[in-house]
């Protein structure tokens, strides 16, 4: 079961110090707000805070091409693993290279043609798109009322067919059936084996969710979990039968990705303030000096700047200079140069010029390399909405610590290429 080389799970030499198990759908992503504040201040908080050492895994019901198209939608962060299709497909890395081993597990038990034979003798399920059938799960429709009574009769047909399956209900709507050793709490149980193997076991993991298919994360110990607030009756119900007196799991009060940045503080696993809640950012200091925090809180103010939620002070734009070197150049993608403080002086002028209109900035896989000992090399993905859509700028940036600069650090190099819509994840989309 142990993956090949090329399947790595993590970027560390050591254990992560936080790994985010989350679901997507209602628990990252709220699909009732337009804006995605909730995900946008998670986004903050995780690239400003954890991105460096701890993993972000995406565990979703959704098949790889659904998922693909929440990403496109939605401004979702790159994790570090994808556990797609309700557990029964792992991938590791931005190029989602399988988990091969995972997939032969499940083939244990597991006959699909017997399952879609014997599924299709009940009319109360109305198959799912094409998209969700997948090797190790077959996805129905089914009415809430006709659920229980339903997949108590499946289950025992299978059985006697010779398989052992799982048959998962989520979101009052959603049927699953998939291989026993299968599911998103297997399938963590699955990383956590192997991370531990490794002698890289997280120090702390957070599983996060709102629906039935979910509640197998909650039932693998030493996880915390959080239900979100807008949890379905399913998720609470099995919560209440199952794991009422369990302290590692809440019922947070925020929603979505709020609910998510509540248990961090909740149990204590690290920062949880994330540099969106923060009106003055210059008051958003570390202890230990982070060049993503730092990008992170630039391309805040550039936003805030913009949207004119900001004042427009002359000190912010010698804020600006002071932190950029005056022999320091921008590289344009059109292959242009520009001096740094030329760039600023641009900047100024653009005071409020996206005021009332959609425009949020956000920051995705940042990496910083120290590469001298006042001097750090940051790589990251800059995306920006606006009302013209979607774009993401693959930036590269030199800076130097300076302790007599107000934020304690200098720009000197900025390079910046625009990718085309989403070819910044050409693997995916091209
Ligand atoms: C996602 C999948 C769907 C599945 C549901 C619940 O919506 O697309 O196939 O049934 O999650 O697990
Ligand atoms: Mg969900």
């Amino acid at each position: 079961m142990s993956p090949s080389k090329s399947e790595k799970m993590d970027r560390f030499a050591g254990p992560a110090r936080l790994m985010i198990v989350s679901d997507l759908d209602h628990t990252m992503v709220d699909h009732h707000d337009p804006e995605n504040l909730s995900l946008l201040r998670f986004n903050a908080l995780w690239e400003s805070n954890y991105r460096h050492d701890s993993l972000l895994v995406f565990s979703t019901g959704r098949s790889p091409t659904l998922y693909k198209e929440l990403w496109k939608e939605k401004p979702l962060l790159t994790p570090d693993i994808t556990i797609m299709s309700v557990g029964t497909e792992i991938t590791y890395g931005e190029r989602m290279v399988s988990d091969s081993g995972w997939e032969k597990f499940l083939d244990e038990k597991w006959n699909r043609d017997i399952v879609v034979e014997e599924s299709s003798k009940f009319p109360q399920l109305s198959l799912q798109s094409e998209t969700e059938q997948r090797p190790h799960k077959v996805s129905f429709y089914v009415q809430k009322e006709k659920a229980e009574v339903l997949m108590k009769s499946l289950k025992e047909i299978l059985t006697n067919r010779g398989l052992d399956v799982k048959i998962i209900y989520s979101g009052g709507i959603d049927l699953d059936i998939l291989p026993q050793g299968g599911g998103k709490g297997q399938a963590l149980a699955y990383l956590l084996k192997k991370f531990k193997e490794d002698g890289k076991l997280p120090l702390n993991t957070l599983a996060c969710g709102d629906s039935g298919n979910d509640a197998e994360l909650f039932s693998i110990p030493e996880v915390h979990g959080v239900m979100v607030n807008n949890a379905q009756e399913e998720l609470l119900k099995w919560h209440a039968e199952n794991a009422k007196d369990n302290p590692k799991i809440i019922h947070a009060s925020g929603k979505c990705a709020s609910g998510i940045i509540e248990a961090i503080g909740h149990f204590g696993l690290g920062p949880n303030i994330s540099p969106r809640d923060v009106e003055n950012l210059s008051t958003c200091k570390l202890d230990n000096f982070n060049p993503g925090h730092e990008l992170v809180l630039f391309y805040l103010l550039y936003e805030r700047w913009h949207r004119e939620e900001v004042e427009q002070s002359a000190t912010t734009i010698e804020i600006m200079k002071k932190i950029t070197s005056h022999n320091g150049v921008l590289i344009h993608p059109s292959g242009v140069e520009r001096p740094l403080h030329e760039c600023i002086d641009a900047f100024s002028a653009c005071y409020g010029d996206k005021k009332g209109r959609q425009f949020r900035v956000w920051l995705d896989r940042v990496s910083s390399t120290q590469i001298h000992p006042d001097a750090w090399l940051v790589k990251f993905d800059k995306w920006e909405k606006s009302d013209e859509g979607r774009r993401c700028c693959l930036t590269t940036v030199v800076l130097k610590t300076k302790a007599d600069t107000p934020e304690g650090l200098m720009l000197v190099h900025v390079h910046q290429t625009w990718m085309d819509g989403f070819a910044a994840k050409k693997n995916w989309f091209f």
